[in-house]
């Protein structure tokens, strides 16, 4: 053993204090029955107080294993620097159908974009070998696909939002990262210019649509999709947290998320595991009505104002794209809001 660090020759000096003093105790008899509480002394390998003494290096970190994640197959897409917002959209092998309706709908850029944006989709490895090479000339054709290095499942969702956001935060560095779905519109004629106007960049953003008490109930049913372990988590309810429909981190809100995710144990629940991440390193969910879990009859009007909708068909897509596009003109006597909500 060498004692090199002060904590070590703290605890060394302090056992050989007790262990004189025990050799004083011996010397008087009746002091013997009192030693009796020296089984309780935390002497035995891997007891905590023996750690902290001389069991080195903090252990093993139980977070995301970003380096694994990071090793990641193939061409990473490419990344324009100075944008205002990268947009992550989760989508699994075979949805080949809604990443061609987004890149001509909400994801495409016919003309020049006042604020720079970009959409990337995260994708996993897919079961079967066919599919891994359609998506590996898919990403050759559109240069927009971030593969993961994961099996594509939903129970590994969380791996693949860490793996977007690592990417994000250390290759992209936009101003501002979205977190989406592939069954989601996201207005992007207007989400880019909104985030470009909040002047200074709120270092701590984290908005969406943030669940109410009531719908943080961590799930114990194992054959739930949203099943948690109570040792994966412990407590009966999340934190405040964002709906994975849609939520947007300023980069540095994401950076500490991440930095927050190497040491809390991840969940698959991707989007509680955000809030909790997100709580870990003190940034409060900001709550807006401008994400909207349900995709109702939206008005054009309504295209002024909304950021993300949730549940669209191809079909509704291009509708909403078209709502979108009629609301540059439309409405224009309604107010601007130009808060979260
Ligand atoms: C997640 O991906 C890893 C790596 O490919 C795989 O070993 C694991 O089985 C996956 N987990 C689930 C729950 O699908």
């Amino acid at each position: 053993m060498h004692l090199r660090r002060p904590r070590q020759l703290l605890c060394a000096s302090l056992l050989l204090a007790l262990l004189l003093l025990w050799g004083l105790l011996l010397v008087t008899e009746d002091a013997r029955g009192a030693w009796v509480v020296s089984g309780r002394f935390p002497l035995a390998r891997g007891r905590p107080l023996w750690r902290w003494c001389f069991g080195g290096a903090a252990p093993a970190p139980s977070g995301v294993n970003f380096p694994s994640l990071l090793a990641s197959p193939g061409a990473a897409p490419r990344c324009e620097p100075g944008q205002v917002l990268l947009i992550l959209v989760t989508s699994a092998p075979g949805n080949w159908e809604q990443r061609r309706v987004i890149r001509r709908t909400w994801g495409a850029q016919d003309e020049p974009a006042p604020f720079h944006w970009q959409a990337v989709f995260l994708v996993g490895q897919a079961a079967d070998a066919g599919t891994a090479s359609r998506i590996r000339q898919e990403q050759q054709d559109f240069g927009d696909i971030l593969v993961g290095n994961y099996r594509d499942t939903y129970r590994n969702l969380t791996l693949k939002v860490m793996h977007g956001l690592k990417w994000a935060a250390e290759r992209c560095r936009p101003r501002y990262v979205l977190k989406t779905d592939d069954d989601c519109f996201v207005n992007t004629d207007r989400l880019p210019g909104f985030l470009a106007q909040l002047d200074p960049v709120p270092a701590r953003l984290y908005a969406g649509s943030v669940f109410s008490r009531e719908k943080r109930q961590v799930i114990r049913e194992p054959s739930s999709k949203w099943y948690v372990s109570r040792q994966d988590y412990g407590p009966d309810k999340y934190p405040p947290y964002a709906s994975g429909i849609g939520y947007v981190l300023s980069l540095e809100a994401a950076a500490q998320v991440l930095a927050a995710a190497e040491r809390v144990r991840p969940i698959p629940v991707e989007d509680a595991y955000v809030g909790i991440l997100a709580e870990a390193a003190g940034i409060r969910a900001q709550a807006s009505t401008r994400f909207a879990k349900h995709n109702v009859q939206w008005r054009v009007c309504n295209y002024r104002y909304l950021m993300v909708i949730h549940h669209l068909s191809p079909p509704q897509q291009e509708a909403a794209r078209r709502s979108m596009l009629q609301a540059r003109n439309a409405c224009r006597d309604s107010l601007e809001v130009t808060r979260w909500r």
